[in-house]
């Protein structure tokens, strides 16, 4: 109903799914632009390709605007990055994006998601927060801005059981 109604109105609804190796380029396009320090397509490649690895895409249309990237390990997983490209932000669109990758760690058996999140970064703290992350801990000038700048990381934690 939702297709044909965005059909209808010439706009694709975002849809999140499993990414493939033919996502990597437009991945690391929006991870670089959403980065300090960039993940190359090739980073991207190996991601896809490991097991233990999942990597899901927003994609609206033909087009990927976004992603999700967590490892797991036994019954735990770190969410390495997640990002929506600048022009589709403050939408809500990360909502259903993290929605749906936590749901699909959990069908995989994960019962616990860990991140680190930069201390400033209020868009993704928010999202953390409202997606029920807790923090658990805090880490002393852990990440340095092209300009030198040492800033903190919170240690955020969620259970999915
Ligand atoms: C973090 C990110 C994925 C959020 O995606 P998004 O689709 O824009 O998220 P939302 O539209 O749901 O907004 C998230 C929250 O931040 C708020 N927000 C948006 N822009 C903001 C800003 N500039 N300052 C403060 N809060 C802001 C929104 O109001 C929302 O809060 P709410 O749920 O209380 O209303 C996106 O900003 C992004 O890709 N950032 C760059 C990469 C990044 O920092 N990733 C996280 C690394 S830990």
């Amino acid at each position: 109903m939702m297709a044909w109604f965005s059909a209808l109105w010439g706009r694709a609804m975002p849809v999140v799914e499993t990414a493939t190796a033919r996502d990597a380029a437009q991945l690391a396009a929006i991870h670089s632009a959403s980065f300090h320090r960039g993940w190359g397509e090739g980073e991207f490649e190996t991601m896809l390709a490991e097991r233990n690895t999942l990597v899901q895409r927003l994609r609206m249309g033909s087009k990927v605007i976004g992603f999700a990237v967590s490892r797991m390990a036994a019954d735990e997983a770190e969410l390495l990055s997640i990002a929506v490209a600048a022009r589709h932000r403050g939408r809500g669109l990360s909502r259903d994006l993290l929605l749906t990758h936590l749901g699909t760690l959990a069908g995989r058996g994960v019962r616990t998601v860990f991140l680190e999140v930069e201390e400033n970064n209020q868009p993704a703290r928010k999202l953390y927060a409202r997606m029920g992350f807790a923090v658990v801990g805090r880490r002393e000038r852990y990440y340095r801005e092209a300009g030198g700048q040492e800033l903190n990381a919170l240690v955020m934690r969620r259970d999915l059981s």
